[in-house]
């Protein structure tokens, strides 16, 4: 059986070949797309795996003529543009499945024979078309992840866990789902339960009956309802009272609710996605979440990770908040790396809502178009030694919080855990001192040649804090 490969990097070409002539493949190699569709016409492939970037076009774009030339082929698509716009445009042509670059020539390989196994009529699910300009900002393999469990639940309506730390983009995360799949034509509904006094909960969600209760003046449509056809956002369910979770389990068990007060089962079209910045398996154990709900709306976890563990989106997603700002009124600016990699090098404990805010903050404050570091600087110590009222003031809560947050492994807590105490000291040392390393150390207490080393090891620049 015969793969057409379609890459003009010839490094990675020779890498794939082998890999899936070692899987009992035949591999043809092309580099273009004028080539691949020569050879589509001439003769018959088993999959097509391909690059998306060409010198003569985008591999995307152009899939119309593989199709029509191989309607049922399998075809897997490579890509170094980690955005979600190409994750999604990828699995928009009905492709087998879609890897971004760097990945495991393993995978694909094992993915090419499982695609050449699997190749089957497919159905319409093409038609639908892309949508351009998606919300979420960052390349980092960690969103990449993501993005691709994305794409994975736009076909259908599986139910949704979106795991993370609060400030994360859970939220948003879901809106990207609704809005790129199926549904998008229909209703978003979100419900934050952790917001709702417990005993209003059943009447928010189910909606109730008139004289249901004192102050039902009215029939009131609950979110299930609202969210008919359309999706329902189930933000903070970690902190839903049981009770309510058990009502809600039985409307997602049975598809159809009962308002508050009423008689009739009322049948609900809805698309469940839930979040939570809880750990909910302890919860389980403790008995305050139900373990049923748990697996109901665990089908397909989507977990995003904490902004300080991609610092590398940190750039971009500051420049991003830079432009939003510039279009919500604030004077535009731009900003240099060394601010930039100062930026990226911050704990963000309240993650990328915290580092939304401070990025508002800085448009608004500094005078100069070009933002440079110790523009910043003292504005970073500002946001440290204040705010974060809700993760306590003192180190207990904090090691607390940190704890929770992290779970290290077992046998790596004490190093970790320090590792993660000595970043803010040291930068509030450096930050103290304006980046003179032999005063900080002098001020730590600590031998300047092992502050040194363990700036190197922490990545922290004291440049970035001299003024
Ligand atoms: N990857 C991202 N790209 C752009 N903006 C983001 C991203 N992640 C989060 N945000 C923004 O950060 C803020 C917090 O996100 P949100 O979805 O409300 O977080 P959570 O629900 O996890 O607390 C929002 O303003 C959101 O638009
Ligand atoms: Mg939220």
């Amino acid at each position: 059986m015969t793969i057409l490969l379609v890459e003009d990097d010839a490094g990675i070409a020779l890498v794939i070949t082998a890999a899936l002539e070692a899987e009992g493949f035949t591999v043809s190699v092309c580099d273009s797309i004028a080539e691949r569709d020569r050879l589509l016409a001439s003769e018959r492939f088993a999959a097509l795996v391909t690059d998306v970037m060409l010198t003569d076009g985008d591999g995307i774009e152009t899939i119309g003529t593989v199709r029509a030339a191989a309607p049922d082929m399998p075809i897997i698509i490579l890509s170094a543009q980690n955005t979600l716009d190409t994750a999604v445009r990828a699995s928009d042509t009905g492709a087998f499945e879609y890897f971004p670059k760097p990945f495991d020539i393993d995978e694909l390989a094992r993915t090419v024979r499982q695609a050449v196994g699997n190749a089957k009529v497919r159905g319409s699910e093409e038609d639908e078309v892309p949508v351009a300009g998606l919300p979420l900002v960052g390349r980092s393999a960690a969103m990449q992840a993501v993005y691709r469990m994305i794409t994975r639940v736009l076909r259908n309506d599986l139910s949704v866990l979106v795991l993370g730390e609060s400030g994360t983009g859970k939220e948003l995360v879901a809106e990207a789902i609704h809005q790129l799949g199926q549904r998008k034509n229909g209703p978003f509904v979100a419900v934050n339960t952790a917001a709702i006094p417990a005993e209003l909960i059943e009447s928010e969600l189910f909606g109730h009956e008139k004289g249901a209760f004192t102050g039902a003046v009215a029939r009131h449509a609950g979110k299930f309802e609202q969210a008919d056809g359309g999706t329902l956002f189930l933000d903070e369910i970690g902190d839903m009272p049981l009770e309510a979770q058990t009502r809600l389990l039985r409307a997602l068990q049975s598809g159809k609710i009962r308002r508050v007060g009423g008689r009739e089962e009322i049948a609900v079209d809805v698309r469940i996605i839930a979040a939570t910045n809880k750990n909910l398996e302890p919860m389980i154990a403790a008995g305050q979440f139900r373990e049923d709900l748990f697996y109901r709306l665990n089908v397909v976890p989507v977990t995003l990770p904490p902004l300080r563990e991609r610092a590398d989106d940190i750039p971009a997603l500051a420049r991003h908040f830079l432009g939003l700002a510039a279009s919500e009124g604030l004077p535009r600016h731009s900003l240099a790396e060394d601010a930039a990699t100062l930026l990226a090098q911050q704990p963000w404990r309240g993650n990328v809502r915290e580092l939304r805010n401070f990025i508002y903050r800085i448009s608004l404050l500094v005078r100069e178009d070009r933002i440079l570091a110790p523009a910043i600087a003292p504005l970073l110590a500002q946001a440290a030694a204040t705010g974060r009222g809700d993760e306590g003031q003192t180190l207990d809560g904090a090691v607390a919080h940190w704890l929770a947050a992290h779970h290290p492994a077992p046998g790596r807590v004490y190093d970790e855990a320090l590792a993660a105490f000595e970043r803010p000291l040291f930068l509030a040392a450096l930050r103290e001192t304006q980046g003179n390393q032999l005063r900080a150390a002098q001020l730590l207490g600590i031998n300047r040649n092992t502050l040194r080393k363990r700036l190197t090891e922490l990545a922290i620049d004291p440049g970035l804090l001299q003024r």
